[in-house]
């Protein structure tokens, strides 16, 4: 069976080709000849990630899935949300990101947050989303250098250590994609 990953990102391609049974053979964007940039202007994270699979199906043919994720603050009425990436506007990268919500949330108790990972399928004009759930919290200054994103300020929860202190083996096996991406691989196992 060949799916279409809808990303250009290749340690996104290995971490799902690391969990996937070996009989799903991954195409991704790249190998398509997909270079047009897919604008994820949907208002929520499951809008996105269907946009994404839609748009590919859509415009090439092929079966596909796509993903997207938001870091959702409960102090912050679940913001940023489906616009964690551009947070702090729109060619913000990570440190000025994670600066914003750490002044949002100065001087404010409730640190409680999640990670929501939404992957979209479509397949034979079929759609079937899968959401990863990774629950946590904020602190208050920066530990650790793997990871990428929001990992250095989240902590999971029955983890003392934040995203960005575990090796991408750790992280993956609790977190909101590790999890989305479990739930997508045991569906295309049943069928
Ligand atoms: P994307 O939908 O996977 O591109 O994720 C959107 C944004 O959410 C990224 O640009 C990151 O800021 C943030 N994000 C997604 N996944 C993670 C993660 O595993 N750790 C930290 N930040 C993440």
């Amino acid at each position: 069976m060949t799916l279409v990953f809808a990303t250009h990102n290749s340690d996104k391609v290995k971490e799902v080709q690391a969990i996937l049974p070996d009989f799903i053979k991954i195409l991704t964007l790249t190998d398509i000849g997909c270079f047009e940039d897919i604008h994820e202007t949907a208002n929520t994270i499951e809008g996105n990630a269907l946009l994404k699979a839609q748009y590919v199906y859509e415009n090439f043919g092929y079966a596909c899935f796509a993903d997207d994720t938001g870091l959702e603050v409960s102090a912050l009425n679940n913001e940023p949300g489906v616009f964690s990436s551009r947070y702090a506007g729109e060619s913000a990268d990570s440190e000025a990101n994670i600066q914003k919500l750490l002044k949002a949330l100065e001087d404010v108790q409730d640190r409680s947050a999640q990670f929501k990972t939404v992957i979209a399928l479509i397949q034979n004009g079929e759609k079937k989303l899968f959401t990863g759930i990774c629950k946590g919290r904020i602190i208050s200054e920066k530990k650790g250098s793997s990871g990428f994103g929001y990992d250095p300020i989240f902590v999971a929860e029955g983890s003392d250590l934040t995203f960005a202190q575990m090796t991408p083996e750790a992280k993956n096996a609790i977190s909101h994609r590790g999890k989305a991406i479990r739930q997508l691989a045991a569906f295309l196992k049943e069928g």
